[in-house]
């Protein structure tokens, strides 16, 4: 197994690409911790991974709110004794984030409180426990739309996924001396509900964006957690700030 007894911290893991992860982490030996703000989900991942005979704790979390934050990693320290992969997976895409001149303060601070903010607490209360060890790996999940305009504008979310991105880099090029990489995947359009609820059940929305996409199809999570198990486990030993598409070749296409 790929990654027998790595102890794997996933945030978001109630739902959607983190929910799979958890699951598949877990059948490749992987301890899980399921850190998710929804508690029913995040309990439900954990139930069914160990009703699968794997090991996984739901643990609570804001990935937004440091005490949340430093809390749910002290409990993951206590429970399985060290942090060998951090996923940043957990984001969020609100109907209300549109063009910057009709979004509002609020709406972009909770994006960017989320899927940036949400980043930096996590790395800054996991990687002083990485680095105990002197081993770590780190893989943040931005997005395609960090390297592609749109012409249906979320510009919060947009901007808060190449912010990712650069982070990405930067604690690449400053941990791997200390034994930890860093990776970004950026996933193209998946089938999960933050998708759909925006977009899938649109049948023109969803006209205008499989005809963009070279394969034909909307990903599924799995297309995205296959990538994140390579990063998480040994093999990957010499990636350090890549930037990953998975995107069906959605970010080659001209029109
Ligand atoms: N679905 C797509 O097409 C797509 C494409 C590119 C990138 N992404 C990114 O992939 C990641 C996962 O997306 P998904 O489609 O699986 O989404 P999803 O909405 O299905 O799942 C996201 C999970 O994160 C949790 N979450 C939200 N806010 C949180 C917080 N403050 N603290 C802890 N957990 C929180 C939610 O409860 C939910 O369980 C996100 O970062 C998203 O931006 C998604």
């Amino acid at each position: 197994m790929r990654l027998q007894n790595k102890v794997c911290v996933i945030t978001g893991a109630g739902s959607g690409m983190g929910q799979v992860a958890a699951e598949m982490f877990a059948r490749e030996g992987g301890k899980v911790a399921v850190l998710e703000l929804n508690e029913e989900a995040g309990r439900e991942t954990a139930l069914q991974i160990r009703k699968a005979g794997g090991s996984a704790e739901f643990i609570r979390c804001n990935v937004a709110d440091e005490k949340s934050v430093k809390s749910a990693i002290e409990k993951t320290v206590q429970t399985f004794g060290k942090i060998d992969v951090l996923y940043n997976n957990a984001g969020i895409m609100p109907p209300d984030d549109v063009s910057v001149i009709n979004t509002s303060v609020e709406v972009w601070d909770r994006v960017w409180d989320v899927n940036v903010k949400g980043i930096f607490l996590m790395c800054k209360y996991v990687i002083p426990e990485m680095m105990k060890r002197q081993k770590g790996s780190i893989i943040n999940i931005a997005s395609f739309v960090a390297f592609m305009g749109c012409s249906v504008p979320q510009d919060a979310y947009t901007a808060s996924k190449g912010a990712v991105v650069s982070l990405t880099k930067s604690l690449a090029i400053q941990f791997r001396p200390r034994g930890i990489r860093s990776n970004a995947i950026c996933p193209g359009p998946i089938e999960t509900p933050l998708l759909t609820e925006w977009l899938v059940k649109d049948e023109e929305a969803r006209h205008v964006r499989l005809s963009r996409q070279p394969s034909g199809r909307f990903g599924k999570p799995e297309d995205i957690v296959h990538c994140a198990i390579y990063l998480a486990s040994d093999e990957s030993d010499w990636t350090n700030g890549s930037i990953i598409h998975v995107d069906g070749g959605i970010t080659c296409n001209y029109f």
